[in-house]
């Protein structure tokens, strides 16, 4: 998808909701996340809201576009432009599902890494796009995870979306 044009022409529209959803406001409110990295943040709806409520947040698209109009940091999720241990939420509304699968690994193994120890990652995707196999498949071996499904408003219409929330695992070296 070329994302630049989606934001160029108002095509972000059949996604965009302009709204905070209610399991990002529980998620926060349940375990008061300091440090935020929101990965395909869009038009930064969700990192306002979290940087009003006083957290540390940060907004990365791909999109330039995107990231001159909202002040995000522009660069992939794939690659992500920082330390280790950074952030103890990682919160995705609407990129993940768009990924191939080799994407969707490189995607686990960044987020994997700027999380803390036992930091969290919130997922959000939209069910006709992604098999639940494939999310266990791809965040099982990095994360104990929690699948739900739910109705979310999405742009204009109601979309049926799961929800992951992940608790980042404590790999342990088995060298000798
Ligand atoms: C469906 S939109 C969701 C935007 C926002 N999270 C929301 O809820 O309105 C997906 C976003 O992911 C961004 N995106 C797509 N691939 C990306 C990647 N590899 N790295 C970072 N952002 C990406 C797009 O530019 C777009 O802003």
């Amino acid at each position: 998808m070329d994302w630049n044009k989606e934001y160029q022409t108002g095509g972000y529209r059949v996604w965009h909701t302009g709204k905070v959803s209610a399991e990002l406001v529980a998620i926060v409110t349940v375990f008061q996340p300091e440090r935020v990295l929101d990965v395909g943040a869009g038009i930064g709806t969700e990192v306002k809201y979290l940087q009003e409520m006083g957290i540390d947040t940060v907004g990365l698209d791909i999109s330039l576009e995107a990231c001159r109009t909202n002040l995000l940091v522009c660069g992939t999720a794939l690659k992500l432009p920082f330390f280790e241990e950074r952030f103890d939420l990682v919160t995705d509304r609407g990129l993940f599902h768009h990924l191939v699968k080799t994407e969707a690994y490189e995607y686990v193994s960044e987020v994997f890494r700027v999380l803390t120890k036992h930091g969290r990652l919130l997922l959000r995707v939209a069910r006709s796009m992604i098999d639940e196999k494939i999310l266990w498949d791809v965040f099982s071996s990095r994360f104990n995870i929690k699948v739900s499904s739910f109705t979310s408003q999405f742009g204009a219409g109601e979309v049926e979306m799961y929800m992951l929330i992940g608790e980042k695992r404590e790999i342990r070296n088995c060298g000798t």
